[in-house]
């Protein structure tokens, strides 16, 4: 076996981590912060406690919508080069975090954004970054992939490149405990998804694996307690942590179809990305179970279902987590009907970045079929 295992270098984790904020930034050179955050997050005061802890000039940039577009990426580059800021703090879910690894990147940047979709595609280094998640889903603290949506294209695109890593991620699960209900419910099945697809990935490796697991553990024992009270500290905690190490996992080993179903229904239907990953779970983990069932059978006993469970044991406990913390079931929830279909199968194809780890072949015709089991 050989591989290479890549993380964020610096991660502050723990209750009043964001304190560490003004000292991490000595780390860096001085002059203006640009603290890109979406509006939720400013709402709830989030963003103004970042300021306090920076302890030092920042400028906000909050314009940023759920499935961040390429356009709004543009405009927060634009945004770093007129503070001219010396360091991007991230604070939010993924499209915030996401926006200003994209920023990052972009700001200075003499390649234009198009030519920097797929893998390790992008030239220059980009300006420091900080990131600090107040959602457990994303990972994106410890991931160097950033997801954007073209709007023309109707697909989701994804940059993919070491210089995308943050400096440093602070990692503070006081910030996770006023998500609301159904953000926690969708992000949490996004988490275990990442932990679930990174361990039966045919990339996966002992170093993921290990933490796939810790993530499947956390994450399946913790998230009904942190939907059911948000303000349990404990599961709380124990949510972020497991989404940081199933952030690890796929960040080295990949997701699979689960995700590559979620892009197209999420790009064209603006379904949660959580939900969209929650619904298409089912028929897609069925279907691949044939590919490597020993593994998703081990996924079961990881979640702390008994010694001799089998793939499907491990499915329906998935199924049932979901159906627990009320992630809708069905496609037509959201408007998607079977017209719809055919051009979704062919968006599916075109992930080719997450079809290549998947544990089993895939084709068009599975993709409608698939598709058309959760109408
Ligand atoms: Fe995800």
């Amino acid at each position: 076996m050989s591989f290479i295992h890549q993380t964020t270098p610096r991660i502050h984790f723990g209750l009043g981590a964001l304190q560490r904020l003004g000292d991490e930034l000595k780390r860096f050179a001085e002059g203006p912060v640009l603290i890109v955050t979406d509006p939720g997050v400013l709402k709830v005061g989030i963003a103004e406690q970042a300021v306090k802890a920076a302890g030092r000039d920042c400028i906000i940039f909050s314009n940023i919508e759920p499935d961040p577009s390429i356009d709004t990426a543009l405009a927060c580059a634009k945004a770093v080069r007129d503070a001219k800021a010396s360091v991007i703090i991230g604070v939010g879910g993924g499209s915030a975090m996401d926006t200003a690894k994209v920023a990052s990147i972009l700001a200075h940047a003499k390649q234009p954004i198009a030519e920097m979709f797929g893998i390790e595609l992008v030239k220059d280094a980009g300006v420091p970054l900080i990131l600090i998640p107040t959602t457990a889903g994303t990972g994106s603290e410890v991931t160097h992939i950033a997801i954007l949506s073209d709007e023309q294209e109707h697909l989701k695109k994804g940059i993919v490149t070491s210089k995308l890593f943050p400096a440093v991620a602070i990692v503070d699960p006081e910030l996770t405990l006023g998500v609301p209900k159904s953000v926690t419910a969708a992000s949490g099945m996004d988490a275990l998804l990442h932990a679930v697809e990174a361990f039966t990935s045919k990339n996966a490796n002992s170093v993921t694996d290990t933490l796939a697991k810790r993530a499947m553990f956390l994450i399946a024992n913790n998230l009904k307690a942190a939907f059911e009270n948000g303000r349990n500290v404990e599961a709380r905690s124990a949510m972020l942590e497991g989404a940081m190490l199933a952030g690890m996992a796929f960040a080295n080993a990949g997701v699979t179809a689960v995700h590559a179903f979620a892009y197209p229904i999420g790009a064209e239907f603006h379904i949660p990305h959580g939900v969209a990953n929650s619904i298409m779970m089912g028929p897609i983990l069925t279907f691949n179970t044939l590919g490597n069932p020993k593994k998703f059978a081990e996924a079961g006993v990881a979640m702390g279902l008994k010694a001799n469970v089998s793939a499907e044991d491990t499915i329906d406990f998935m199924k049932r987590l979901a159906e627990d913390i009320q992630i809708p079931k069905h496609l037509a929830d959201f408007g998607v009907r079977d017209e719809h279909v055919p051009g979704l199968a062919s968006g599916v194809m075109k992930v080719t970045r997450l079809l290549a780890n998947n544990p089993r072949e895939l084709t068009r015709e599975d993709a409608m079929r698939l598709y058309r089991e959760v109408l």
